[in-house]
């Protein structure tokens, strides 16, 4: 008898401990989808007049940057630079030759110019590639690591566990064997000291902590910086304005790469990354916030779309 109850009282306690599992989950699921589905991104909300402006010309500072191999400084400077973007709204600009014609060309991680030439151009001065890009930038020698300027370079950025020089990582001997390598090519690791300071411009210029946020800094906002470092004059290729996105009626699909035309779409990935909450995301929108904002401080202009 009183196994039989006992029985039962378990019973009934699955039972509750079941329906409680399934309210939890019936509650998350909603919660998840409500995340998702919203699509109205949400920026930061920056508010400017809070913000203490960096001098960007002054915080640059020369220590920033090591060489991969060898003794090279970091020392470039251009007095025009473009800025070629790897947004598929370069894609039918015929700016080719005007790109080729800048004295300093910019690229980001593996964006080809191989096939793209009408529109991008064939010249790269500096490429800022992503640690998590080294792999597909080292697959392809011929095209990002020989015929380029006489004198190209690669400035790898990535937290410093990864590209460290203490790393001692796979990653980081793949780079110094790439640098020894193609000797032409310099290549130099941006140093942790500088990606600290990279972290706190994103939180004096948002007012955001970029870690406390779950915010992941972009190739795009790398480059920019360092675009300002070593450039009097910038002109961007392929970036649309902040407000790009959430205009209505929805823009038309732009896939988010121009060498990846059945890639995602680039507002949908700039979308979802600025409104994503839980786990890290980029902020492309805010980033391009801040962007605009630079582009009064220093001459910055854009074209493809203009603006
Ligand atoms: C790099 O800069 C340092 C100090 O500014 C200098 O002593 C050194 O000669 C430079 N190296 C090269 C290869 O230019
Ligand atoms: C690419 O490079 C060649 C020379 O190497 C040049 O003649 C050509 O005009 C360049 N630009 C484009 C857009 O193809
Ligand atoms: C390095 O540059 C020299 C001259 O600038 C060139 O002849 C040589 O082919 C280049 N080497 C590589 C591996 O690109
Ligand atoms: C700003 O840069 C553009 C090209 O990027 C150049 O044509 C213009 O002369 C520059 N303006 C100033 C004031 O330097
Ligand atoms: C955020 O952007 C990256 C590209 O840098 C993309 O791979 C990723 O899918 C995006 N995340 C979301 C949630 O769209």
């Amino acid at each position: 008898m009183g196994l039989k109850l006992s029985g039962k009282g378990q019973q009934s306690h699955r039972m509750v401990i079941f329906v409680a599992l399934l309210v939890l989950m019936t509650l998350l699921i909603l919660y998840g989808s409500n995340n998702s589905n919203d699509t109205t991104y949400a920026p930061f909300h920056v508010a400017t007049s809070h913000l203490k402006t960096t001098d960007l010309k002054k915080w640059a500072g020369k220590d920033g940057y090591v060489p991969v191999y060898g003794n090279k400084n970091m020392s470039l400077r251009c007095h025009n630079c473009a800025l070629v973007t790897s947004s598929s709204h370069v894609l039918g600009s015929q700016a080719g030759e005007e790109i080729d014609h800048t004295e300093c060309v910019i690229r980001m991680n593996d964006a080809p110019t191989l096939g793209y030439e009408t529109d991008v151009g064939n010249r790269t001065s500096l490429r800022v590639v992503a640690h998590s890009s080294v792999f597909r930038v080292v697959r392809r020698p011929n095209e990002f690591l020989r015929h380029t300027d006489s004198n190209p370079m690669i400035i790898f950025w990535g937290p410093p566990n990864k590209i460290g020089k203490d790393a001692k990582g796979t990653l980081y001997r793949l780079i110094q064997r790439v640098s020894m390598t193609y000797s032409n090519v310099s290549c130099f690791s941006v140093t942790p000291g500088k990606m600290r300071r990279f972290d706190s411009l994103f939180h004096r210029e948002t007012g955001r902590d970029r870690q406390k946020s779950h915010s992941w800094l972009s190739t795009g906002w790398f480059t920019m910086v360092i675009a300002i470092e070593i450039c009097d004059n910038i002109k961007v290729y392929g970036m649309v304005p902040p407000s790009h996105c959430g205009k209505k009626p929805v823009t038309k699909k732009m896939p988010y790469h121009y060498y990846k035309p059945r890639g995602p779409d680039e507002c949908v990935t700039y979308i979802q990354n600025e409104s994503g909450r839980r786990g890290n995301h980029h902020r492309f929108i805010t980033e391009k916030q801040v962007f605009s904002r630079w582009a009064k401080q220093y001459n910055i202009t854009f074209t493809h779309p203009n603006w």
